[in-house]
């Protein structure tokens, strides 16, 4: 496997994301650009649809996987989250390639939850208190934050809360998220963003109808 370059690597470690540029900005160069980080940082694996290769564009409530954000929260603002927290481990690494900007503009917010300043009282709380974790059939109980803490575990179209402490847990993290300090990335054509999902959580500005706003999304195991 090829070494990440330092110029993703370094950032990457410090801050829990990197941006990076296609060499060219036409769809296959970013793809393939894409394609060529995922393959050293890891596994490519499928997402909620079952495919390897996504594009995501933003989706009006009626239109979108009943149990997604974007029906929750349609074309409003989406909550941050971890990608693939309805997952009994969410994906390590999230790419995105920005295919089309759209004209909304529409930009990602990315927050690091190690910044959040959690007590220890409140730590012991995000990794002990049980919620319900919503994906059909296959739901499952666990915690927002692993055992190791090596992952948050943070969703609010798939976690709900089964008694006061999973409430208090869930409650903490929203407000906690909506008081931090958050970086806005505004996409140009050809850009990618990194994002080490197990620590940097994403969130989207809100957005217009048809917009045109495409991103290729790809998710990684490693
Ligand atoms: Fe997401």
């Amino acid at each position: 496997m090829t070494a990440l370059p330092q110029m993703i690597l370094t950032p990457l470690a410090r801050y829990g994301w990197a941006t990076h540029d296609a060499v060219d900005r036409d769809e296959g160069a970013v793809l393939r650009e894409l394609g060529r980080i995922g393959e050293m940082l890891g596994a490519r694996i499928a997402g909620r649809a079952g495919a390897i290769e996504e594009t995501i564009r933003p989706q009006a409530s009626d239109d979108a996987h009943p149990r997604s954000l974007s029906a929750q929260f349609g074309l409003n603002a989406l909550p941050f989250h971890a990608e693939l927290s309805h997952r009994p481990r969410p994906c390590r690494y999230l790419l995105l390639g920005c295919l089309n900007p759209g004209s909304s503009g529409a930009a990602t917010m990315l927050l690091d939850w190690r910044t959040l300043d959690f007590t220890a009282d409140e730590l012991r709380l995000l990794e002990s208190a049980p919620v319900l974790v919503r994906t059909g059939r296959r739901s499952f109980y666990s915690t927002l934050l692993s055992p190791d803490h090596a992952f948050l575990r943070y969703d609010p179209g798939c976690l709900e809360a089964v008694d006061a402490r999973g409430r208090c847990a869930l409650d903490l993290v929203r407000r906690r998220l909506g008081s931090g300090l958050s970086e806005v990335h505004h996409w140009r054509r050809g850009d990618i963003l990194v994002i080490d999902n197990w620590r940097t959580l994403h969130g989207r500005a809100p957005s217009r109808p048809s917009s045109g706003r495409r991103l290729a999304r790809m998710l990684i195991d490693a």
